[in-house]
């Protein structure tokens, strides 16, 4: 493991207030995002959607990385260039999901573990030729207003995320830790900030266990919001206070930076909210973004499948990435 390798690269992905576009998605979550706008889900709408994504010009001014599903880091965009080799040549990073996905946990009801530890040393030195410069693992945490998640599924997604980050940081790779309290239900916001915090404590008591270089990483944590079903919603300050309260207590100085899951907010409150923590700031990390919806719904709204509409979905993508970097700056005005 080359220490200095991992750091330059996970300081590269958040340097210049840019941060990550999640074009992650597995080939059944595609599916769900094509249905909304009734396009057949094949694989040559799936490579162009990303393609159309990938060529925006200017987005590298505010996009360090990209994260890429296996199909598409074995893609190419029309004129043959791989999409890992287009991205790197734009200053743009390529990363792979390399998870699994989230399966039911045995024997603790409506709880899930995420898989795809068989094997990873190998797909990641595969993932490596490739072009993959960093990885990211999600382990979803469900939450109720009492008894989710037990301590165990906490344990257990905390033990998985940071055998992963191990394997990527030996095989060269910057691992993105991803634990998602999801923001599904209906418990409120301190119901969220008590579990965060004890998922977070989890994962780095698991990560210093696993010998895991905090320089060399990111986190992608949720942010501490009310349950989308709450009655009781907070106000932006109100989660970027919280949430930053949150991370300064459980995330240690070491890691070079924190880059949020937008997990199912709409587009304008994920950058509202991203921008009111950075005015919070000086934080020992850099406070960023990596969001897949937040990101991406506007875009396949306008986009719908059709080639003339792929202008205006450009036009839109590079606005709300530009949008996002001034959030990291603290200097987004919703
Ligand atoms: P969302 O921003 O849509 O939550 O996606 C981010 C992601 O990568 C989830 O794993």
């Amino acid at each position: 493991m080359d220490i200095n390798e991992l750091k330059s690269v996970a300081r590269a992905i958040v340097a210049d207030q840019k941060g990550i576009l999640a074009a992650d998605e597995s080939g059944p979550t595609i599916k769900k995002r094509f249905d909304a706008i009734k396009l057949e889900c094949s694989e040559e709408n799936r490579r162009r959607y990303r393609e159309i994504l990938f060529t925006t010009m200017g987005a590298e001014r505010y996009l360090g990385g990209v994260i890429l599903y296996d199909e598409t880091l074995r893609q190419n965009s029309t004129e043959g260039i791989p999409f890992a080799e287009l991205l790197n040549s734009r200053g743009i990073l390529p990363g792979i999901k390399v998870d699994s996905g989230a399966k039911s946990l045995a024997l603790h009801a409506g709880e899930k573990i995420t898989e795809g530890l068989d094997g990873l040393r190998e797909r990641l030195q595969e993932y490596r030729q490739l072009g993959a410069k960093f990885a990211k693992w999600r382990g979803v945490i469900e939450i109720d207003a009492a008894a989710l998640p037990s301590s165990y599924a906490i344990r257990a997604n905390a033990h998985a995320l940071a055998r992963y980050a191990a394997l990527c940081q030996e095989a060269g790779i910057v691992p993105i830790v991803e634990p998602e309290v999801l923001m599904d239900g209906a418990h409120d916001l301190q119901r969220c900030e008590t579990v965060s915090a004890q998922v977070l404590e989890a994962v780095f008591e698991e990560l210093a266990a696993h010998g895991v270089a905090l320089e060399g990483m990111l986190l992608k944590p949720n942010m501490v919001i009310a349950g989308m079903k709450s009655p009781q919603q907070a106000d932006t300050g109100q989660v970027a206070a919280a949430t930053m309260r949150c991370l300064a207590r459980h995330v240690p100085p070491a890691v070079p930076g924190i880059v949020f899951l937008s997990g199912g907010q709409s587009a304008e409150d994920a950058t509202a909210h991203l921008s009111a923590m950075n005015q919070l700031g000086p934080f020992p990390w850099q406070v960023s973004f990596s969001y897949g919806r937040a990101l991406q719904a506007p875009v396949l709204d306008s986009w719908k499948g059709q080639e003339q509409n792929v202008a205006e979905a450009q036009k839109i993508f590079l606005r709300r990435c530009q949008l996002n970097s001034l959030a990291c700056a603290g200097k987004y005005d919703s």
